[in-house]
């Protein structure tokens, strides 16, 4: 597992500061104090935090000619050691090795209301949103619930705003659950769901009526269908001109890698969306948690680390 080299940055950890209970500031800048990659609300860069750690965190705060990269980093103590390293273990001045921000979860345009459901650190992506619809003008109402009112991010910015509801699940006040609200939401509305694992998973379920282009959900852990043993397939790469036969056990990607095909990739569980690839022809079963329900179903590109062929008609643009 490792970043690949295009697009790949040396930034300097530049301060961590505290932001609410478990979790941490941190800001990332190039060492010669040079601009770095503009970004947009939603996007996300992948951190090496050391052999096999790599790890995807959202950005902060948008700007067109960022000094720096700000992230908010939760401690999981039960986690992979990604945030117990830069919790315990980071020091400022250190390098680390920081991908160029990309971005699969991308505000719509459009005056449509934007509804952002944020659940956890998942509001990391969503705070970015927010102040963009906000500076521009454009309805926007947040919903954001966390264990308790010292786990909010920035909640002095947030708490006297008449479109936030911020809500605390353990301290005893009565708060609605997701199933309550997405009846609630005006149809038109552009949903944005960003959360734990279960929450994600309920978003889709409940929201499984609505027209999938009006759903946007982002991820940062691997789905149980990305982890899933998958069948042997073939592929046929049109730009190279080779044909790969992969087996069960293996991965498109590493397949690819095998035939001597140079791709990017970063996270290996279909949660960065670095490896993503045009496909020209057949079908694919999507295992990965980057593209959204409409992505899908046109079937125009595909996350080469965990999806597969159906069939042994795929034809892909390498
Ligand atoms: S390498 Fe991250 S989605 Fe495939």
């Amino acid at each position: 597992m490792g970043l690949s080299d295009a697009g790949r940055l040396r930034l300097r950890l530049q301060a961590v500061e505290y932001a609410a209970a478990g979790v941490n500031l941190y800001r990332f800048a190039a060492p010669d104090g040079s601009a770095l990659p503009a970004f947009e609300p939603g996007a996300h860069i992948d951190v090496a935090l050391g052999e096999g750690l790599l790890r995807q965190y959202s950005l902060l705060w948008p700007q067109p000619s960022p000094s720096e990269y700000q992230i908010a980093v939760q401690l999981a103590e039960g986690g992979k050691g990604g945030s117990r390293r830069l919790h315990y273990e980071s020091v400022v001045g250190e390098h680390y090795e920081v991908s160029a921000p990309r971005n699969h979860f991308a505000l719509q345009p459009g005056a449509a209301p934007s509804v952002l459901l944020a659940g956890g650190i998942g509001i990391t992506p969503l705070l970015a949103m927010y102040r963009q619809l906000k500076a521009q003008g454009r309805p926007v109402a947040l919903y954001y619930w966390a264990a308790r009112a010292e786990h909010w991010l920035f909640p002095a910015e947030l708490a006297g705003q008449a479109d936030v509801r911020l809500f605390a699940t353990r301290e005893g006040a009565a708060v609605p659950r997701l199933a309550e609200l997405l009846p609630t939401l005006p149809a038109e509305a552009q949903l944005y769901c960003c959360g734990p694992q279960a929450m994600v998973d309920a978003f889709d379920q409940l929201s499984a009526g609505r027209p999938p282009g009006r759903l946007h959900r982002e991820r940062f852990s691997a789905s149980l269908e990305a982890l899933q043993p998958g069948g042997g397939f073939r592929a046929r790469l049109a730009r190279s001109g080779i044909s790969l036969e992969v087996a069960p056990e293996q991965t498109l990607l590493q397949a690819c890698e095998a035939a001597g095909v140079d791709v990017a990739y970063s996270c290996e569980e279909g949660v960065c969306g670095a490896c993503e690839v045009k496909v020209l022809g057949g079908c694919v079963e999507h295992r990965d948690s980057v593209l959204s329900p409409a992505q899908r179903a046109a079937n125009s590109h595909m996350m080469i680390c965990c999806s597969r062929g159906l069939g042994d008609d795929l034809v892909l643009d390498l």
